[in-house]
């Protein structure tokens, strides 16, 4: 690689920052060779009720896998995200809130959140809500959804939270998996200056939903909606009658904290149940150091609160750490595109974490946008949930960080809970495009296809040997697909489901998924799921989905559907198929493209030849490798041609 694609750390920086690259190497040598004395001192960081004696006991062998951190420690999540900055922090700023209309503000003192947080733990209490007991959370990027979670958390309650785009049915399907007591929501939300029907989409959601007896619905817009009264209350009217102190449950480290689902390469999505004590340490940790914050520092993360990203490094890093962060309602372009460049000069944002594909949309906008606002307040800027293109990177880099701030681009999972490979910003040069190195106590493994562990420059799967407090213990009352989906790949390890390349400098580049799951702007969609959703509808005889290279997503939804017989295509039918697939799942899993296939290529067995499909998607329509095994190949042809038609037309 040439030497112009390494930009070191910028000058000045290290000297002032928690980590330098002497420091990462000490520490890191340090934190393989003792672990245990490693994540001990990091541990260090929580305020425990009980300090834990035991550090870890783990074994990813898949017939006995023991994940456990911390494990006769017992603490209390809200306490150390919230009762140890008081009183010193009672009157300093905790969020700093902007809502979708430009002119629409709140903050929140540490005070202030923590009134909030224990009359909302009492009000839950009040419902009968307990140690263990599930809440579902579903809210847009408002206070109260932090709130929320923290109100769960104090009575040692498992929350739930659920992304606001996803749509009734898929809400239902995370309520009815969690077994979820209360539904905490709000009336409407607000995104982009358009109205997000959240209370009535609750309403559909809970029908035959026998576990959930109340909803708590937070008044965000105003609006009338429905209202069940034996079931519903408002959560300003609950609130404000309920006492003002609740005290904190004690959990033990391993007792859960939420979970969180994703989607996997099986229809239907995975609840990653992570724990107290050892997703604490890890996030709250490892927020400081990726992210370099400093006592005063403002910090914004753009990500929805029903993302991972979220969780770790927009709520419990920042709460954690005492930090003031910025939480906002709206996207990116609108009221027009230099919002976000608007919100950094208005707030002096000093650290700032977003996503790739917004970025990329945000680029074709030009400089425009961005030279009207005064940036100068950011020193560090981070990037996560997908590969970040060379191209992409040097824009953020030059026009954003006006070539000062170093990236930080993390890697990281919804299973993994916290970071994994990242340049530590004071520490480690970065190189467009690379999630570079590990972090502490972290072990990468790139690994070929029979499982070999590969040395040097290589390409394979990305792995991981070796626990780290962080990561998911097990798939909500399907621990078998935990061991199976994680561990039973490669033995010994944990495998991603990513793809990874290693250059020679020891620099890890992800190159995306190797599993059936797409990541489209930065969001994981399942193809199975997609193809249930697109197959239910009821003039669909079956349908195969695969990912494409799309200039702004990252990835786009192909879909290529079989009708039933006798239905015809019709431009009207492709739009109806759209719509299922947004009320089955939500917009973010909207199909781009969909292609007519009177028949799928299978081969003789029956099996769909994915890779086929892929490829013409993705317009090669020469690689397809060996086509032997297909039964029929004038279904192949006829794929190909169609695809070949709508390009020419599309160009024409
Ligand atoms: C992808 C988001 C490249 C990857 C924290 C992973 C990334 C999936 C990066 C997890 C990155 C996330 N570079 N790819 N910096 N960060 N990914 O669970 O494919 O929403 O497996 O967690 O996003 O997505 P999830």
């Amino acid at each position: 690689m040439p030497q112009d694609d390494v930009f070191p750390v910028p000058p000045g920086f290290a000297a002032h920052a928690h980590v330098d690259g002497a420091e990462y190497d000490r520490l890191y040598g340090q934190s393989l060779d003792d672990n245990d004395g490693f994540w001990r001192e990091q541990a260090a960081f929580l305020d425990w009720t009980r300090p834990f004696t035991q550090v870890s006991d783990t074994n990813f062998a898949a017939d006995d896998l023991r994940i456990s951190w911390f494990a006769d420690g017992t603490l209390n999540a809200s306490v150390n995200c919230i009762d140890r900055h008081l009183p010193a922090k009672a009157d300093q700023l905790a969020i700093l809130w902007q809502g979708d209309a430009p002119g629409e503000r709140r903050t929140v003192t540490w005070g202030e959140l923590a009134d909030k947080v224990n009359r909302l733990a009492n009000v839950l209490k009040g419902l009968g809500v307990a140690k263990g007991d599930v809440v579902t959370i579903y809210l847009p990027v408002i206070p109260e959804a932090i709130v929320a979670m923290m109100a769960c958390v104090r009575l040692g309650a498992v929350h739930s939270v659920v992304f606001s785009g996803f749509s009734a049915e898929a809400l239902a399907n995370r309520i009815e998996d969690a077994g979820a007591k209360v539904l905490i929501t709000a009336d409407e939300g607000h995104r982009g200056g358009r109205v997000v029907p959240l209370k009535r989409n609750a309403d559909v959601a809970l029908a035959g939903q026998p576990s959930v007896a109340h909803v708590v619905v937070v008044r965000r817009s105003g609006a009338q909606v429905p209202f069940t009264a034996e079931r519903d209350l408002w959560y300003d009217e609950a609130v404000a009658t309920a006492e003002a102190y609740c005290p904190p449950v004690e959990v033990g480290a391993e007792d859960p904290l939420f979970i969180l689902y994703t989607s996997g390469s099986t229809g239907k999505p995975k609840g990653l149940v992570h724990s107290t004590g050892g997703y604490l340490v890890h996030a709250g940790t490892s927020w400081r150091v990726i992210f370099d914050w400093h006592e005063g520092d403002v910090f914004w993360c753009t990500a929805d609160v029903g993302w991972v990203t979220a969780h770790t490094y927009k709520i419990y890093g920042p709460l954690l750490n005492g930090a003031t962060s910025v939480m906002f309602e709206g996207v990116p372009t609108w009221p027009d595109s230099s919002r976000w460049w608007s919100i950094i000069e208005d707030y002096r944002v000093n650290i700032f974490y977003t996503a790739p594909t917004a970025l990329r949309s945000l680029m074709r906008e030009g400089e425009g946008p961005v030279a009207k606002h005064d940036l100068s307040s950011l020193r560090v800027l981070g990037s996560v949930g997908e590969p970040i293109n060379p191209e992409a990177w040097r824009w953020y880099h030059s026009v954003i960080g006006g070539g000062r701030c170093p990236i930080v681009d993390t890697y990281w999972q919804t299973e993994t809970g916290a970071v994994l490979l990242v340049p530590i910003p004071g520490a480690v040069a970065n190189k467009p495009g690379m999630a570079a190195k590990p972090y502490f106590g972290i072990r990468p493994e790139v690994v070929d296809a029979e499982g070999n562990t590969l040395e040097g420059e290589a390409s394979g799967n990305m792995c991981f040997r070796g626990s780290w407090p962080g990561q998911a213990r097990t798939i909500l009352h399907d621990h078998a697909r935990f061991v199976q989906t994680y561990f039973a790949p490669y033995p010994g390890r944990f495998f991603t489901g990513d793809g990874v390349m290693r250059d020679a400098d020891g620099y890890y580049r992800i190159t995306g998924r190797v599993d059936d799951v797409i990541n489209v702007s930065g969001h994981r969609l399942g193809t199975v799921e997609l193809e249930s959703a697109i197959s239910s509808h009821p003039a669909v005889a079956e349908s195969a989905v695969v990912g494409y290279p799309h200039d702004l997503k990252g990835q786009g939804v192909f879909a290529y559907v079989t009708l039933k017989d006798g239905i015809a295509e019709s431009e009207e039918l492709r739009k109806e198929v759209v719509d299922w697939v947004r009320a089955r799942i939500g917009p973010i899993a909207s199909p781009d493209v969909i292609q007519w296939a009177p028949a799928l290529p299978k081969n003789r067995a029956g099996k769909i030849l994915r890779r086929i499909l892929t490829k013409v998607a993705a317009n090669d329509f020469q690689n397809f490798g060996d086509t032997s095994t297909v039964a029929d190949p004038a279904v192949v042809d006829d794929i190909v041609s169609r695809r070949q038609d709508t390009l020419a037309k599309e160009q024409a």
